[in-house]
């Protein structure tokens, strides 16, 4: 009798330990999912909680005309990072010597190593862009140098329209919008009724000076990764900037910073973030007032919503919805560290 006993005591004090794989919740964690359950939409602090990487299907807001596909997936990573589409330089000397990652270096949280990422019309690159400096050779225009005020490539699932001002993307926030689309040849590509990812992309390729066409893709051996990832569109329309904005959007929907203490928090590792963690989360989702407007899974607002925060916008106008003071996209709040915190205005936090 006294045997089996302990048989029975080790049996239970064997599971007790293996259903404790966590640390148990303490009350700051009880706390913090009363609070998350309360200010989700859902009622459910699960509703924060980003899909795993490899579940291509949970991903938000994907175009019914570019579901996300591992063959898409890949071949995006790859023209993301291609110096080899480069072939329209200002001056032949650049040839090939620039990517979408001259701006969006992923040790750098996908913004540029520099103040300013330069694409066409620089030289060098250093271990994550800092090294990057601009040819003398190139004046003015000649250089392809966006805005001082960098978009993080990541987490981009999360938005329904691309760039600070939500310019790109035929639906949400730009519905009701199409007299303004009319007004640029850039923003004409939102006719095509894509969402803000797929638009903003082929817009991407055309404005950094990247080619794509049947001969890029043979020279440079991706012509089977295209026929991979796209075998339902006809051949003569398949090698084209549009199918390579397709891929690069695949791919960003998969960069997610689903393994951020918080995540891993939410997925139940109550472990994941420090108290001092906790307590932040706390006063973000509760008295700050933070989530307000940050409430999405990567803190962007959803739907998008626009905002003047009292600064002063840069040097150009355009990227105003308010035509009075500046407004400005809510902000993705994950994969921060390793970048600039910047907001728009001239002071770089
Ligand atoms: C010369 C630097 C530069 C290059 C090259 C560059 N980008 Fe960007 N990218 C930026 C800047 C700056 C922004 C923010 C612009 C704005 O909103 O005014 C941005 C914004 C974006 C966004 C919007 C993200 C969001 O949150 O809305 C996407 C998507 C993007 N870029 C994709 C690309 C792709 C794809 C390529 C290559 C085809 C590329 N970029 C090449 C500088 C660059
Ligand atoms: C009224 C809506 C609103 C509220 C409330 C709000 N934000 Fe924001 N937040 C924004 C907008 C809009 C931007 C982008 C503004 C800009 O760049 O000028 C932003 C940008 C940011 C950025 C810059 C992110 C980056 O990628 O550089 C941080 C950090 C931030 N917010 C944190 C917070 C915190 C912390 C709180 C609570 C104390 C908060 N926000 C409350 C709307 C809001």
């Amino acid at each position: 009798m006294k045997k089996t006993f302990t048989v029975f005591l080790f049996i239970a004090a064997t599971g007790y330990f293996l259903s404790c794989v966590h640390e148990p919740a303490t009350n700051v964690d009880i706390a913090l999912e009363d609070l998350l359950n309360q200010k989700s939409a859902t009622g459910s602090f699960e509703a924060y909680i980003m899909p795993v990487s490899g579940d291509y299907a949970a991903l938000p807001n994907q175009d019914v005309k570019n579901p996300v596909t591992a063959t898409k997936v890949e071949l995006g990573r790859m023209l993301f990072f291609e110096t080899g589409l480069g072939v329209e330089p200002t001056y032949p000397v650049s040839k090939a010597t620039y990517s979408c990652s001259s701006c969006h270096v992923p040790a750098r949280g996908f913004t540029a190593g520099r103040f300013q990422g330069i694409a066409d019309g620089a030289i060098g690159f250093g271990q994550s862009g800092e090294g990057r400096s601009k040819n003398p050779l190139y004046t003015g225009d000649d250089v392809d140098a966006q805005g001082a005020r960098p978009l993080p490539t990541i987490n981009t699932t999360y938005v329904t329209n691309a760039l600070w001002a939500g310019t790109f993307g035929s639906f949400g926030v730009n519905i009701g919008t199409e007299s303004v689309w009319q007004q640029d040849s850039l923003v004409e590509i939102n006719f095509k009724g894509l969402q803000g990812l797929e638009a903003n992309n082929e817009r991407a390729l055309i404005v950094h000076r990247q080619v794509v066409n049947k001969k890029v893709t043979d020279s440079l051996g991706y012509t089977a990764m295209f026929d991979a990832a796209f075998p339902d569109i006809p051949a003569s329309e398949r090698y084209t900037r549009q199918t390579a904005a397709f891929a690069i959007a695949a791919y960003f929907r998969t960069i997610l910073t689903n393994e951020a203490p918080f995540q891993r928090w939410l997925r139940g590792d109550k472990t994941a973030m420090t108290e001092q963690q906790k307590n932040g989360a706390l006063v973000f989702f509760g008295k700050a007032g933070c989530v307000s407007c940050h409430n999405s899974p990567s803190l962007n607002s959803s739907p998008h919503r626009f905002y003047a925060l009292g600064v002063k916008n840069l040097y150009q106008n355009g990227h105003d919805r308010s035509f009075g003071q500046a407004q400005f996209r809510t902000r993705r709040l994950h994969g921060i560290a390793g970048r600039h915190v910047q907001i728009q205005s001239p002071a770089v936090v």
